[in-house]
């Protein structure tokens, strides 16, 4: 096993204290919890998708879980600006805000509210199962330009969450870089559904979903390693993400840190575990590891 340096680093203007960072909608959706997951051992934490209105989400089922990983089609829920005080409960120090919006304007005026309360935002142009927002919007190159534009007006650190329903994601990772991306996030989930087979219909009441989980994680690191060749911004590798392995083998790809979600909400200890396993004093520098697997 390759073991890594534990300790403060900055990934893409952002100060984390490891390589593990809860990913968006797991967990982090209160001030509490969000502390609980930060000091488990996370190296920092991200907030569920925050966006302009008040949303209840899509009607149920929302959740399948599967034997690989799970398909959710939560439809974005959020309290909108009343969750300002759980931002407020947590504190700034190793806290991400994840946002979304129909509009770069939408997206500039959501992101304006956490202006000095989190140390960097999260863009949400990947939700795979939103109507109007997320990978409906995030697919297209110019908007993913321009909403990442239009929020970095407000003067904090910048990440880009990308979908891999598209093409070629590397369009996608270079319209973030152009628009001024301090990091790319990769990926969301994967578009999917099941379908009941006595009900004669989907399972999910939004009929498609996103799957996460271990069936996703040869596909994020196939992205990740892709916008490693294309850009020269740091990439964050998540998706399927269960063991320390899988966290070298994203370095490898090209990632500086990774997230964990659907692991993370099966076993919220898993942050401690994975720091005991990866983490060593005598272990290696991230530039010893970091996109290794394209030399060759
Ligand atoms: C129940 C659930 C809720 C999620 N909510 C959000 C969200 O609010 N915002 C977001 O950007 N991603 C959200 N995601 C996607 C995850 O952050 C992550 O990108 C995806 O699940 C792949 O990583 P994983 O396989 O480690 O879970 C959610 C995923 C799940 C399973």
């Amino acid at each position: 096993m390759i073991n890594l340096i534990e300790g403060i680093r900055m990934i893409g203007e952002v100060r984390v204290r490891n390589h593990l960072i809860l990913a968006a909608g797991i967990l982090g959706t209160t001030g509490s919890s969000l502390i609980r997951i930060r000091n488990s051992g996370a190296g920092a934490v991200v907030t569920k998708s925050i966006g302009p209105l008040p949303k209840t989400g899509h009607i149920g089922p929302c959740v399948i879980p599967l034997p690989y990983g799970l398909i959710n089609a939560m439809g974005l829920p959020n309290p909108s600006d009343s969750f300002l005080p759980e931002i407020e409960k947590a504190g700034s120090e190793y806290v991400i805000a994840s946002i979304f919006g129909g509009s770069p304007e939408e997206f500039r005026n959501v992101a304006s509210w956490f202006r000095g309360k989190v140390s960097g935002l999260e863009l949400n142009l990947s939700c795979p199962h939103a109507e109007g927002y997320g990978a409906s919007i995030g697919s297209d190159p110019e908007i993913v330009e321009a909403c990442t534009r239009e929020v970095k007006k407000e003067g904090l650190p910048v990440w880009v969450k990308l979908t891999p329903n598209v093409t070629d994601i590397t369009e996608c990772g270079l319209a973030a870089q152009k628009g001024g991306a301090d990091a790319i996030v990769a990926i969301n989930t994967v578009k999917a559904m099941r379908i009941s087979i006595p009900l004669k219909r989907p399972v999910l009441g939004n009929r498609y979903g996103g799957l996460s989980g271990p069936a996703i994680f040869p596909i994020a690191l196939r992205c990740v390693y892709e916008l490693y060749e294309a850009c020269n911004i740091p990439i964050i590798g998540c998706g399927g993400i269960s063991t320390s392995e899988d966290v070298i083998e994203m370095m490898m790809a090209g990632a500086q840190a990774v997230e964990i979600g659907t692991a993370a909400g099966k076993d919220p200890g898993i942050f401690k575990k994975m720091s005991d396993n990866l983490y060593n004093k005598e272990g290696i520098e991230d530039r010893e590891i970091v996109g290794c697997a394209h030399e060759f």
